[in-house]
């Protein structure tokens, strides 16, 4: 049958399909089924096999997962999102239930569908931005022990840690944010932004935080160089922190991440007299050359920092991200 032009129109208007070629919306259309659910229906339910994933053009849903004190939901998708699409594309169990939340209008296909999304260029780079950042915000933290036996919880640093972020490098020592920004002035907001809304897989950051999971130690963080194996990294730990183990800690897990997201080699621009950084880099086997006066570049293999790590919070820390810094492989989907 052909393509409903009605619907072929709805779809061409969802931000999710900008920049889809009629063909493309066609073939994907041909793919998908149209369906109404009536507010209380259950579409799919968390632990069954996610075989479908929705495309909502009118209503609202409702994402909800079963706590020991009842459902709790994680978000009311409305008209245009994409919803139970991390099942299918990752082929496993729904980790969420998907319920009607008022009177909903859905196209939904399954595994095809997913092909022929993922098949329109933009539309893969927004799935692929969307699976990191919900993968992201599912992660558990992991928990890592420091050198002096306390233990400390890693998780990827998320959107909503905005503004604990910024307070933290409002209250960095002039010293510790000269050598972090080369810069003495507050971050911008517009670089605030930058740092805090990452892509995952090209941009990725560890956040640390203590045992009880309320106070932000410290971040790490790599940015790739477009298309390479090389990524830039940075550093930073409270000030009253510093010395504990926690920086060393930390380009060991941003190596775990690194070398699951295909990155070998981490660089970094560091001030000559930031000993403290130069140290941790060295414990890696890094190695320096002089960039300009004042600062050098330091070359670690990403392999080599993952190894300053035990292989039992390795894996775990690994086990944690590769979905997330891969988006879920969802360019090989
Ligand atoms: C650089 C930084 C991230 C290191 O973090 P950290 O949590 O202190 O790191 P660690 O405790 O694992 O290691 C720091 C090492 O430097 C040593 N160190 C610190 N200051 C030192 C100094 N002035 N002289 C000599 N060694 C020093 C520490 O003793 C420790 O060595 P050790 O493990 O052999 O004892 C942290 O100091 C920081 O945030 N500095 C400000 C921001 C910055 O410089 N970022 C780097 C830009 S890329």
């Amino acid at each position: 049958m052909p393509p409903d032009p009605a619907v072929r129109d709805e779809l061409a208007a969802l931000t999710l399909l900008a920049g889809a070629s009629p063909a493309q919306l066609d073939a994907l259309l041909h793919e998908m089924t149209p369906g109404e659910a009536p507010p209380g229906q259950v579409l799919g339910r968390q632990g069954e096999a996610g075989r479908n994933f929705w495309l909502v053009l009118s209503g609202r849903m409702s994402v909800s997962v079963e706590a020991r004190s009842g459902p709790v939901t994680l978000a009311e998708p409305g008209a245009g999102s994409i919803v139970g699409e991390l099942a299918v594309l990752r082929d496993r169990p729904r980790t969420a239930t998907v319920t009607a939340l008022t009177e909903c209008r859905f196209l939904t296909g399954g595994l095809a569908a997913m092909g022929r999304l993922v098949d329109i260029d933009p539309v893969r780079a927004r799935l692929r931005l969307l699976a990191s950042r919900r993968l992201a915000e599912d992660i558990r933290p992991v928990k890592v022990e420091i050198r002096d036996g306390s233990t400390l919880l890693l998780r990827p640093l998320l959107p909503s840690d905005r503004s604990a972020f910024h307070s933290a490098v409002r209250a960095m020592s002039p010293e510790s944010r000269r050598r972090r920004f080369f810069a003495l002035r507050d971050p911008s907001p517009a670089l605030v932004d930058y740092l805090v809304d990452i892509d995952y897989v090209d941009h990725f950051a560890w956040v640390a935080l203590d045992a009880a999971g309320r106070h932000g130690l410290a971040t790490a963080r790599y940015i790739r160089a477009v298309g390479s194996g090389e990524a830039e990294v940075a550093f930073t730990t409270v000030d009253g922190q510093q010395g504990r183990g926690i920086g060393t800690m930390m380009l060991g897990a941003l190596g775990v991440a690194a070398v699951e997201a295909g990155i070998s080699a981490l660089v970094a621009y560091v001030l000559g007299e930031n000993v403290a950084m130069r140290k941790v880099f060295a414990k890696a086997g890094g190695t320096s050359r002089f960039e300009e006066p004042g600062v050098i570049l330091v070359t670690v293999d990403a392999e080599r920092a993952a190894a300053l790590l035990e292989p039992a919070a390795r894996d775990a820390l690994r086990a944690a991200v590769t979905d997330v810094v891969t988006a879920a492989s969802i360019a090989l989907a």
